[in-house]
């Protein structure tokens, strides 16, 4: 385990679905940069994902496989990073708890990421996990003390209330926690193929990384494109294109040689579209040859989990052993031998 130990990253998703490319230039990419010079963990949140996936929790076990798939696929290390699953790790949900004292539920509300999904779920009552779902995920930082955290522009908001949250701590109780960095991709926020909301998987507007190469054609070839455009001959506005930001994200080495053919009118949207799902092929080939080779071992990809699993449990373990002890919870009975 290659270690630097003045950074160290966490980072994860929801087990909700597949990711997609959105991710990857959201954070994945950065993760798998990061990898190579920080300890690195990625966690599986599968409690998060019941704060609003709570009547499928079956569901949980499938994609909780996908999404390690997808990490490895795309490049993630099992021998760099630490792969493992949320709900096997108490302590964070203990964690939680204590931090859910001082944390009040006007802050929650207002986290402005929060307030967009509720939106956009329709919620009119919050449920209780869902509004406190940021500090779970002050504890899923917190408990191994991370200092880096890739994510995509809409986690900015948790990441401030995970920092406001460790300074209380530590200001309550006694300096154990560490305040975590949130650090945002290149490519914040990939549009999605409709041209109007963020690509989402539940919005129907994504192309997954598993997707196959002629998946990424016919994706690419429905993608909304400058509406004001109908001819080729008519000067395009690649700013409002959403076929143009794939090529801002995928390929920024020649999107100004494509904005400049766009709106000259020379270069038309099929050659546009044409060029751009063959970059994102280049990008997703080497991924779709990884994924066969765990997918036709699917006992490696336990082995990852569990051995992750464990790694992270023995440092949220030293964690809550501090914490309880900041706390003055470290009562005079041996604390070991009840907790293991
Ligand atoms: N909320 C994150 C998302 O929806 C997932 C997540 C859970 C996370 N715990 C985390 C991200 C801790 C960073 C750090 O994408």
């Amino acid at each position: 385990m290659q270690s630097n130990h003045t950074e160290r990253v966490l980072t994860g998703d929801r087990t909700t679905g597949k990711l997609h490319l959105g991710h990857y230039v959201g954070s994945l990419k950065n993760r798998i940069e990061m990898q190579r010079k920080y300890d690195t963990f990625i966690l599986l949140a599968d409690v998060q994902a019941l704060t609003t996936h709570f009547e499928a929790p079956k569901e949980m076990g499938r994609h909780l496989h996908q999404i390690a798939l997808d990490y490895l696929a795309a490049g993630i290390d099992p021998e760099k990073a630490t792969i493992f699953v949320q709900s096997l790790v108490p302590e964070i949900a203990e964690l939680t708890i204590f931090y859910s004292m001082f944390v009040t539920v006007n802050s929650l509300r207002h986290n402005p990421t929060v307030k967009s999904e509720a939106a956009e779920r329709g919620y009119n009552q919050l449920y209780y996990g869902f509004l406190g779902y940021p500090v779970s995920q002050a504890a899923d930082i917190t408990f191994c003390k991370a200092t880096l955290i890739p994510v995509g522009e809409d986690q900015v908001p948790h990441i401030e209330q995970t920092r406001k949250i460790v300074r209380r701590f530590n200001e309550l109780y006694a300096p154990v926690l560490i305040e975590p960095k949130a650090v945002v991709g290149d490519v914040p926020r990939l549009v999605g193929l409709d041209g109007k909301n963020k690509m989402s998987k539940s919005m129907g507007n994504a192309i997954t990384l598993d997707a196959s190469a002629l998946e990424v054609r016919e994706k690419i070839q429905v993608a909304v494109t400058d509406p004001a455009r109908i001819r080729k001959s008519d000067p395009g506005h690649p700013e409002v294109c959403p076929v143009f930001s794939y090529h801002q994200a995928f390929a920024s080495g020649t999107a100004d040689e494509i904005a400049a053919g766009c709106r000259s009118g020379a270069m038309g949207c099929v050659e546009c579209k044409q060029r751009i799902v063959g970059r994102i092929n280049e990008l997703l080939e080497p991924m779709r040859e990884r994924r066969v080779a765990y997918e036709t071992n699917p006992r490696m990809v336990d082995e990852i989990l569990t051995a992750g699993t464990k790694r992270a449990r023995e440092i949220a373990k030293e964690t809550m052993r501090e914490v309880r002890e900041a706390m003055g919870l470290n009562y005079r009975f041996d604390y070991d031998e009840v907790r293991g």
